[in-house]
Order: C-alpha cells, then structure tokens, then sequence
C-alpha cells in the first residue's frame, strides 16, 4: 500500500495491511508479516529511511496484536508518502517461524525488503552463490534469495543513478520458478517495484480525482471480454493505460486478490506475465523487461462489481457455513442471463462463438483438483449422454505426470474455483502448446486460468472464502450441465431429455432449500458420530461423485479418514472394513441404480454395518434397513447429486465444529494452491 502526498497516520497504514492480509488469510496463513518506514530495534541504522520488520507465526491476528507493542514505533506519525508492504505465508520451504516468514530482507539493516508467492526453483545455486559472496542467510526459505541478490547487484552497480526497476529486473533475470513480487528499498523511499512471473497479480490505483487517470492509449480489448459478455467486472472502456497518477495525491495497493483491496477501490489493474509496475513520485508506470523505446505496454483499468459484503461472514458462524447455505442463490447466478425456460435455450456468452469448434473434436477432457476435479467426475455421464462425445476426466497432477496424449482436435477444460491451482495452470499450458482448444470454468474474474484460456465460463458463484468448496461445487456442476444443454440443442432425439434437465433446473434452488431445512436432523446425526475415527461415504452410478467429495470435505476439516467408495466396488475390497463399528454413509438414490444399490445395502447390513441412508423422500423399503435416514427431493438423475451433496457439507461442516476445529482455516490447507 502506497500512499503519495495523502497524509497517513502509521496506525492507518497498519490497519490498511492488516485489513487486506486477512481478506487474504484463505489464500495461507501459518505467518504474517510486515515492512513499513520507520526505526527498528533490531535496525543498527537509525536515520529516516529505515525499514522496521515486524513478523509473526500463526494467524495474522498475532501479528496485528503484536504491531501495537513496539513502543519504537509512535502509532500517530502522520506519513505523508510511504509504502508500506505485508504478506501471510503457506509454508512451502522451511517450516512455519516468523523468521521463514516474510517480507524477507538483504541484510540486517534492511536495505532491501521483499515480499513473493511462489517457488524459486533455483534457489540453492543462487544462494550457495550469494554464501561464497559473502551472504549470510537466516531463514530456510527459497524467498531469501531475493533481497540478498538485489542487494548484492546495488552494491555492485556501475553508476549511482541506477533505478529501483532496473535493478528489479536485472534479478529477476536471475530467477526461475514461478513468482510475484514487490520490493521496498530504504534507497527508494516512497517507490515501490512490482512483477510477477507464471503467477497472477492484481495491481489497483485509486485516484483522489477520477478525472486525472491518465489515458495514453487507446483502449485494448481485455481477455475478460472475449472470455464472457455477461460477466460481473468489466474493462472500463475510457481507461486502457500504461502510466496512472500526474503527480497529485493518490493511493496505489498491489494484492494477489481483488477482494484484499475491495473496500478501497474497485478500480483494478491487472498485470501481465512479466510486467514490471513501477511507483516512483506518485506516478505509476507498467513496462515489459527490455523493451525499447515506445513499447510500453497497455493495460485495461477493470471496475469491479464485487461488493465488501459478498465477502463477509453475515450472521453466520464460519464462512464455510454461509456458503453452504448461499447454495440457493449462487446456483441461480450461475444461471442468471444464460437460461431460457420458456423456449429451452442455453446461451454460455464465453463459448458460443467456439461450439462448432468444440462440436467437432475427438473427445472432452476435463482437468482439475480435488473439488473441482469432483466436479468433472459429477457431470461425465450425462455430458457424454448430451454431447455424444467421449469425456475423459482427469486430475490435474496425474494428467501431467503422465504426460497424456492431446491431440489439435481435442477440447481441454481447465476447472478451476480459484483459477490459479498451479497443477491445473500447468495442464493448461501443455495443452494449449499442443494446439488443442482450452475452456475455463472458473470462478474469479482475471485469474490465470481465464486468462490464459481461449475461451471459457464463469460460475459466478461470488467470492468462497472457507477453504472447503462448498457452493464453487455446485456451481461448477450447473455450469458444466449447462455447457451439456447448448451441446444438445440441435439434437432432435436428446429434447426430451434437454426439456427434462431444464425443467429441474429451474426448480432446483427451492430443493436445495428443502435440504438445506435439514441442518438441525444432519447436526444431531453429527453428533452421534464426531467421535468416531473414520466414516466411509458409498454411492455408485450419478451420486459417486458426490461419495469423492463429501468423503473430502470431512477428511479436510473435520480430520476424520473418511473414504469415497464406489458402491460396485465394495465387495472388491472395501467390505472389509464394515463391521458394526464402522460408521457408513449410503447414498441410495431412486435412479437407474437404484436396485444395485440395495445390493450393497445388503451387503453392509449382512456384516451388522448401520448405514446411515441418504435417499428420496418416502423410501419405506430404504428406512427398514437403515440406522438413520436423511431424505431428499427428488430431481432428475443427473442434478441429483447437486442435493445428495448438501447433506455431507452440513454433516463435515458439524463434525468440525463439534470436534473443536476451526472451520475455515483448516489445517496445513489453503484455498489457492499456487505451487505444484
Ligand atoms: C476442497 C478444495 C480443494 C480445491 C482444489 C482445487 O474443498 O477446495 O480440493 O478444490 O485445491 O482448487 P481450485 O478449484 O481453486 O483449482
């Protein structure tokens, strides 16, 4: 956070970092960190540029407390012009301490500060470099090669009026990995260097006076546009720019995320592969590394449409929580504008242009992790039912380890929540160099992943803030049906089956309202079962999927081992483990399944296992067999699972909260995993 000629108390300026590190939280959270202007304890140099470092293991809570006991610092200094820079970590190399924790430093004096997401694969040869040189490291981090070799090519600069951004980039060179950074510098006060390299940023300017936002170019089409019409953000058409700010008072933040500087502004920037934004007297300007003269580069202004209370908690314990719980209007934005019921159209803006494209390949692959991959397993039936095509389902790492096959004519879905999972960036780029057509289903507006893909949907679920994806899930799943839906518009044998799924569709938010009604039977079932070591979840057919995923979300933030069996495969191995101790969840619903299911009902009940049955409403046959029952409406086959889902969100959403666990910030996870 930059502030120039805006006069800022330090207390200001703390609770502006603070703020944003926890709109953040999700993305990491093992430490925090900080790097503002001003004296240090543990700075020798004293004089009016130095840079305090203050730095904190655990949530960012811990560091905010701890800022208010450096009686060093006098919390009312009014900062006229100051950057200040903060950051919470995920340990990815060197475990969680305050000193692995960054923003990392050059030397003890602070010369150099720097805050980065991502690896650095090359790391240990710069630094055994940098050791000869004379180095000394402090921390176990791949990080801590940056300010040290910024350091060490300042002081072994060849003139005196070398910039801050030249010496940026003559490190960056240097590094391999993926990477976005911003340096602070006690020689540049008051300037502030960003880049990033193969990992996304969001850079974002306020100005005092809209009026001065300076327009040198004109407009460049932004991807978001080709990626979806009818999307929430839009490139501001009068403000395509490479330099902002003329001097007067203004205010700059750079985030790895929209929703870290929403409340501020929703006027937003987003840097490219390899853009260096540089601020220096209150003005900021985006170059490419290398450019000559007149190259500079033109970069859409977006406002967003994301509003501070989408992002809050509400009346709701955990964030998770209110997600689940949003799961009746976020289908229905994901399906706002795109749906005609009447005439039974479905129009997805981000692909119409490529169907005849997409109609014609060899075979739908679609890519993700963990939630998102679920919800490709979810929707591979019927959307080879609809499109008539083969649908291999792949996750993500496994597809890449493999190096799989893809050919010109396939067509690459890359399912994503965050849009910046680093396995599903990696599967993008292989198949995009191997010429097949890449489709994005993401859910954040300018991630990588839209970006990087040649056309794609938006879920439109609105901001997910709990690790655990809960609404994402059903989003994603609406979405792809709904991609099904357009496939199949023009196939006279599938119109029943396309009028059948639409009719569902639109009665689907009233029945997940009648499952959501269920919470407190889920909950007094929970609490027969939070002590328990293990639960096994079963199901075959349309409700697999949601076998995967509900088995997911209680192993993630209840702790539980919990499994995802396929009901056919019981007998194969898992029956094993069924006895009278083992709880086991059954998903049993009345579908083409139906009767190979009560197979292996029986077949639990036969080893005195005590299912708990999730099934349709009014299942008599069903409730004399089981322990417990949940029951659902009814929808059609393939929308099924989106309501079979719901019960297993409450249930692990319960079992954490009954077994003492943070709900949100489960641990050892976070919600974007940026490293492979
Ligand atoms: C589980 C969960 C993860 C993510 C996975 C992929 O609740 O959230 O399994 O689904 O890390 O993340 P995205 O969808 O952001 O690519």
């Amino acid at each position: 956070y930059l502030n120039y000629q805006v006069p800022r108390t330090r207390k200001e300026i703390f609770e502006t970092l603070v703020k944003g590190l926890q709109r953040l939280e999700y993305r990491g959270y093992d430490s925090a960190g900080i790097a503002v202007d001003g004296p240090s304890k543990t700075t020798s140099d004293r004089n009016n540029n130095s840079i305090c470092l203050i730095k904190k293991t655990g949530k960012v809570k811990a560091l905010d407390e701890e800022l208010y006991k450096k009686d060093s610092l006098n919390l009312d200094e009014e900062l006229c012009t100051h950057f200040g820079i903060a950051h919470t970590r995920w340990a990815t190399h060197g475990e969680p301490s305050a000193l692995n924790s960054h923003p990392h430093r050059s030397d003890k004096d602070n010369e150099f500060v720097v805050i980065h997401n991502g690896i650095i694969t090359n790391y240990k040869e710069l630094k055994k470099y940098l050791i000869n040189k004379g180095y000394e490291f402090e921390s176990e981090t791949d990080t801590e090669v940056i300010p040290k070799l910024i350091k060490y090519v300042y002081d072994n600069r060849e003139n005196d009026s070398i910039t801050f951004s030249k010496l940026v980039e003559r490190v960056i060179k240097q590094l391999e990995g993926a990477f976005a950074l911003v340096f602070k510098s006690r020689h540049f006060p008051g300037e502030a260097v960003a880049t990033s390299h193969t990992l996304s940023f969001t850079h974002t300017a306020q100005e005092y006076e809209p009026d001065s936002l300076g327009v040198t170019h004109s407009c460049s089409q932004h991807k978001e546009e080709v990626h979806e019409k009818n999307s929430r953000n839009r490139a501001d058409s009068s403000s395509a720019i490479n330099s902002v700010g003329d001097g007067r008072a203004v205010e700059f933040y750079f985030a790895s995320d929209a929703s870290a500087i929403i409340e501020h502004t929703n006027k937003v920037l987003y840097m490219e592969d390899d853009d260096i934004a540089v601020v220096t007297g209150g003005k900021l300007s985006i170059h490419r590394m290398n450019r000559q003269a007149g190259e500079d580069p033109v970069r859409a202004i977006m406002t967003l449409q994301m509003e501070l209370k989408q992002i809050m908690k509400g009346n709701f314990d955990a964030f998770m929580q209110k997600e689940i719980f949003e799961q009746p209007e976020s289908v229905v934005n994901t399906m706002r504008g795109r749906i005609c019921f009447d005439t039974k159209k479905v129009v997805l803006g981000g692909l119409k242009d490529h169907l005849k494209e997409i109609k014609r390949c060899r075979r739908l692959i679609m890519i993700g992790c963990g939630t998102s991959f679920h919800a490709a397993v979810a929707t591979r039936q019927i959307l080879e039912e609809l499109t008539e095509l083969p649908v291999m389902v792949e996750l993500a790492s496994d597809f890449l380890d493999r190096i799989t096959p893809v050919f010109r004519d396939d067509v690459c879905f890359f399912i994503s929540q965050s849009g910046e999972t680093a396995d599903t960036l990696m599967a993008l780029r292989y198949c995009k160099e191997r010429g097949a057509l890449t489709v994005g289903v993401t859910n954040t507006v300018g991630s990588s992943i839209c970006r990087e893909t040649d056309c794609g949907v938006h879920i439109n679920a609105g901001p997910e803030i709990g690790v655990a994806s809960t609404k994402a899930y059903t989003s994603q799943f609406v979405s792809l049906i709904m991609f099904g839906l357009m496939m199949s518009e023009d196939r006279l044998s599938l119109q029943k089956r396309r009028e059948e799924i639409i009719n569902s569709l639109k009665m689907l938010p009233e029945l997940i309202k009648k499952v959501l009604s269920l919470d407190e039977k889920i909950k007094a079932i929970a609490n027969e079962l939070y002590q328990q070591r293990s639960l096994l979840v079963m199901g075959r057919g349309f409700n697999y999927a949601t076998c995967l995923e509900g088995a997911l979300k209680i192993k993630e933030i209840t702790y539980m081992h919990s499994e995802g069996i396929l009901a056919g495969e019981l007998k194969h191995g898992p029956l094993a483990l069924v006895d009278k101790h083992m709880p086991v969840i059954m998903i049993i619903m009345r579908d083409a399944c139906y009767t190979k299911c009560q197979n292996a009902l029986q077949q639990v009940t036969a080893r005195s296992g005590r299912p708990i049955i999730i099934c349709c409403q009014d299942d008599t046959e069903l409730t004399k067999n089981a322990y417990q029952t949940i029951e659902l409406p009814q929808t059609v086959d393939c929308l099924q699972g989106i309501l079979s889902v719901i019960p297993l969100q409450l249930m692990s959403f319960h079992l954490a909260v009954l077994r003492g666990y943070d709900v949100d910030f489960p641990r050892n996870l976070a919600k974007s995993v940026t490293v492979e």
